[in-house]
């Protein structure tokens, strides 16, 4: 069976802090294999699109404009269960709660600041890899 695929994003706050290597060093470490990765910056609508299913939410406003705030690091990533796996290593949402040595605990500033992406499903997985790569399946 192929190996689990998920996406990922280097968040504005550990792209500006100089946290790009130390992240990636972790995730590559922890056996996952990076298969496609770009640095770009999300626009207003893209960032509005991919934390869609957040837009009524209070902090949906603040979430856009700090996501749009600098540049971020893309990548797919593969390894046996991904999605899963790549949730445990970056901890919980608010860095207060993420367990000692994940990249959120590592690297977050504050649950809005939160350093890192993972999708939370497959579906997810696939739905947020298209969005920003051509093709999910072919890498
Ligand atoms: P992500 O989607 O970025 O991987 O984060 P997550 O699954 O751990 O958390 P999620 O519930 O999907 O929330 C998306 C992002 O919204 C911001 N947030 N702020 N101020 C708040 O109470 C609050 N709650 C969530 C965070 O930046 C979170 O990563
Ligand atoms: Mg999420």
């Amino acid at each position: 069976m192929a190996a689990n695929k998920t996406f990922t994003m280097i968040k504005p706050d550990a792209v500006r802090d100089g946290h790009i290597g130390a992240i990636l060093n972790q995730i590559t470490e922890n056996g996952f294999r990076i298969v496609a990765m770009k640095m770009t910056q999300l626009s207003k609508a893209s960032a509005e699109k991919f934390y869609g299913i957040h837009k009524e939410r209070p902090f949906f406003g603040e979430l856009v404009e700090f996501m749009t705030s600098g540049p971020i690091v893309a990548a797919i990533l593969e390894k046996d269960n991904a999605v899963e796996d790549f949730r445990k290593l970056i901890g919980a949402t608010n860095p207060a709660q993420a367990e000692a040595g994940t990249i959120r605990a590592r690297f977050a500033k504050s649950i809005g600041e939160n350093a890192v992406h993972g999708s939370d499903s497959n579906d997810n997985a696939i739905i947020e890899g298209n969005q920003h790569f051509c093709g999910f399946d072919q890498f």
